[in-house]
């Protein structure tokens, strides 16, 4: 059992990775192998369609996500958006019905709207998201700050255990017989009378 962490900051061992690593060493504990992905420039340096199909590839093997990204203007960074509106689309199978969190990392505001954008990749795609005690976020600029931050640690912390836990819940479901549901035939209504 795997666990994909997207990092979409500029800052490739930043306040982000800080935060995801705290996800994973939790994961790690409950025995779940997990992978940092960097995003970085490549995502609009020209680069984005190999970063994609790179990430696509890794998405087939992962059981769990999470997606995360700096606060920059109250909203995910550039970076992440334009990798996850290309991975949605092109990945989307691969991504269905597999639990998602998304965390973010901030010196003060934005971090609610922020998450919320990050959240709606994973509702539209029928992905379970998985919560903590409080939301997703840590505080700082360097990750020592977000280090100090010891109840958005504790935050990211539970995240990790909770993730762990839903995702060996639907492997044990998988071996009961519990069978996933299958893709809907969607109804597309694009308010055109
Ligand atoms: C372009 C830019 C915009 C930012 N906008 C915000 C913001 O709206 N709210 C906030 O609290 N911090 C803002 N910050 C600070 C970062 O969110 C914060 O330092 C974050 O922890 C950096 O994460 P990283 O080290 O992974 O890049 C901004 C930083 C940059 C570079």
């Amino acid at each position: 059992m795997k666990v994909l962490l997207v990092n979409g900051s500029r800052r490739e061992k930043g306040c982000t990775y800080t935060a995801l690593s705290i996800v994973a060493e939790a994961l790690n504990r409950e025995g779940i192998e997990t992978e940092i992905f960097f995003v970085g420039k490549r995502a609009v340096s020209g680069e984005v369609e190999s970063l994609v199909n790179e990430l696509a590839e890794k998405t087939r093997e992962a059981d769990g996500f999470v997606f995360g990204s700096p606060v920059y203007y109250a909203s995910p960074s550039g970076e992440i958006q334009v990798v996850l509106d290309r991975l949605f689309s092109c990945a989307t199978a691969e991504l269905r019905c597999k639990p998602a969190a998304s965390i973010v990392s901030a010196r003060r505001g934005g971090t609610t709207a922020a998450i919320d954008v990050l959240n709606k990749y994973a509702t539209i795609n029928e992905m379970p998201l998985v919560s903590s005690c409080y939301w997703n976020m840590v505080h700082g600029n360097t990750p020592e700050e977000v280090m100090q931050d010891r109840e958005g640690v504790e935050v990211m912390q539970i995240l990790g255990r909770n993730m762990a836990w839903l995702i060996k819940s639907i492997e044990a479901g998988k071996r009961e017989g519990v069978v996933q549901p299958a893709p809907a035939k969607k109804e597309r209504t694009n308010f055109i009378r």
